[in-house]
């Protein structure tokens, strides 16, 4: 018998390791995903969709590795509706605590005519086969019809009902391509729960993207109309514009819990910890004024906001900064802080580190402590980073030097150290000290780069605050992104750039080993 508490439980879905890994520049190594997937399971997400194991050998060994670590969460692998999918997928899943099969295939004209070639009763019955195969290893199957808002009611009614019939537990209805606007998609789910039979049974999801800028509006009309399962990323990131930010839904129904009378799972104090840990590990920046998680979201300027605060926090606040994570002073550490303080703020901040990391990290915590008067988050996030870079890389920067100045040639001067201890020394010169030092590590490391952009932004205040670098570059027609931090702009823009280095290695690498991988799972 279902509680009305069940009736009114909306289930977090998170995609971010599938569908926001796909967006370009996105791409997680697996000790990072296994990362992300441990702070999902921290943040209490519902459902983990760890990926999609027929997509690589690299997204197998992710969903694989997920699967037998993470607990809590149901942990799920999508598929397409074909066995080979099917497959990959069951047996990426099978050290799973709890495991979730999530089979789509697409419904709309537009995809029917020109990407599948499809008609009409075909696509229906290898949805239903598609079903029923992974019914035959799992009891948990999600079926997802791909473009549903651009899909005729009709049909899409009677492809929900076919695979419903067929054994698929949660129906997925995916905006996906972020077309639809939240009164029609509300209809979306009325007609589907007036027509189909069986719809009650199942749970109904939504999962929708971002183009027009819309994913959470739609997201929540959906919700409304009766679906209970939410599909969303970490500061929702996604193909193209992304997917529904999962910091903005759950926060929604929180803030909003009287109007919807609804709630989630979700452990909200780990929202910013884990947005901070996404942002850092993908390289792709949080905005300054993104709703929940950026560095605005809970800044007051104008003077009679700040008298009104001053009053009673509420006039201009609706949520408190502390329910999403964030500290309210953001003034953390000093140089007389001791390890353990540095540690339990490090966990706070949504990192795991071992005591041998810990040690690396508090070390350079003190010598940045010895520059700076003041330690924010930022920073101690940039030693993390930092840290992060360092151990994952192929590459470590040991020294770099740099001339430059008016009426000088600007050079620089880099000494690497690689994973197997050589040690590669290189000198460039450049338009400026920034161009010379990427020019040097090109050399070092054999990699050259199109730098597409370049930003700098200040991670904190003051004088001695830390420079943030996001450089995107392309390589190969593949767009990469990283991130560097420093007191020091060059430096930090050759850590961004050496982080992308490193990144570009990491794929050269897997994809040279994808033969004898897929050999080896054969
Ligand atoms: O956007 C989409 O349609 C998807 C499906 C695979 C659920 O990501
Ligand atoms: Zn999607």
């Amino acid at each position: 018998m279902t509680s009305m508490a069940d009736d009114n439980r909306v289930k977090i879905f998170d995609t971010t390791l599938r569908d926001g890994e796909q967006a370009p520049g996105c791409s997680m190594t697996l000790r990072e995903k296994l990362r992300v997937a441990q702070a999902l399971a921290d943040l209490r997400v519902d459902i983990i969709e760890a990926g999609f194991p027929a997509a690589s050998p690299g997204d197998f060994e992710a969903v694989q590795a997920i699967a037998g670590t993470v607990r809590g969460p149901v942990i799920c692998g999508l598929a397409r509706c074909n066995p080979a999918d099917i497959e990959r997928a069951w047996h990426a899943l099978r050290d799973a605590e709890r495991k979730r099969i999530h089979v789509f295939v697409a419904t709309s004209a537009i995809h029917r005519e020109h990407k599948l070639q499809m008609a009409k009763d075909e696509i229906l019955k290898s949805a239903v086969e598609g079903v029923k195969l992974a019914r035959s290893y799992c009891d948990d199957v999600e079926f997802s019809p791909e473009d549903a808002s651009r899909t005729e009611l009709e049909y899409l009614a009677e492809v929900v009902a076919a695979v419903i019939e067929a054994g698929a537990r949660t129906i997925n209805i995916p905006d996906t391509v972020g077309y639809t606007v939240p009164g029609e998609f509300h209809e979306v789910f009325r007609y589907l729960k007036q027509h189909v039979p069986g719809i009650d049974d199942v749970v109904l999801s939504v999962h929708c993207h971002d183009d027009l800028g819309m994913a959470v509006a739609n997201s929540l009309a959906a919700v409304q109309a009766g679906a209970r399962q939410v599909e969303c990323t970490i500061n929702g990131i996604g193909e193209r514009a992304g997917n529904c930010s999962l910091e903005e839904v759950v926060m929604a129904l929180k803030t909003r819990e009287a109007y919807f009378g609804l709630h989630t799972g979700i452990d909200s104090r780990r929202l910013y910890p884990t947005s901070r840990l996404v942002s850092s590990i993908t390289g792709m920046h949080v905005p300054r004024n993104k709703a929940v998680v950026g560095e605005n979201a809970f800044a007051h300027e104008a003077g009679i906001h700040q008298h009104g605060m001053l009053r009673h926090h509420a006039t201009y606040e609706i949520m408190r900064p502390e329910d999403v994570g964030i500290s309210r002073s953001n003034l953390v550490l000093g140089k007389h802080s001791g390890r353990h303080a540095f540690r339990e703020r490090v966990e706070q901040l949504g990192f795991r580190l071992d005591d041998a990391e810990l040690k690396r990290c508090f070390d350079e915590f003190k010598k940045l402590a010895d520059r700076k008067k003041e330690m924010f988050d930022a920073d101690i996030e940039a030693i993390l980073m930092n840290a992060e870079t360092g151990q994952a890389g192929f590459w470590r920067m040991e020294e770099l030097h740099i001339t430059a100045g008016t009426g000088t040639i600007a050079a620089a001067a880099v000494k690497l150290i690689s994973e197997e201890h050589d040690e590669v020394q290189e000198a460039a010169v450049g338009d400026g000290p920034v161009a010379a030092a990427f020019r040097a590590l090109e050399r070092a490391t054999g990699i050259e780069l199109v730098l597409k952009n370049f930003e700098l932004r200040s991670v904190t205040l003051g004088n001695d605050a830390q420079g943030e670098v996001t450089v995107t570059v392309e390589y190969n027609g593949q767009s990469f992104r990283g991130q560097g931090l420093s007191t020091d702009i060059v430096e930090a823009g050759a850590r961004a750039y050496l982080e992308v280095i490193n990144r570009i290695q990491r794929r050269l690498r897997s994809t040279a080993a994808e033969p004898a991988a897929a050999a080896a799972s054969a």
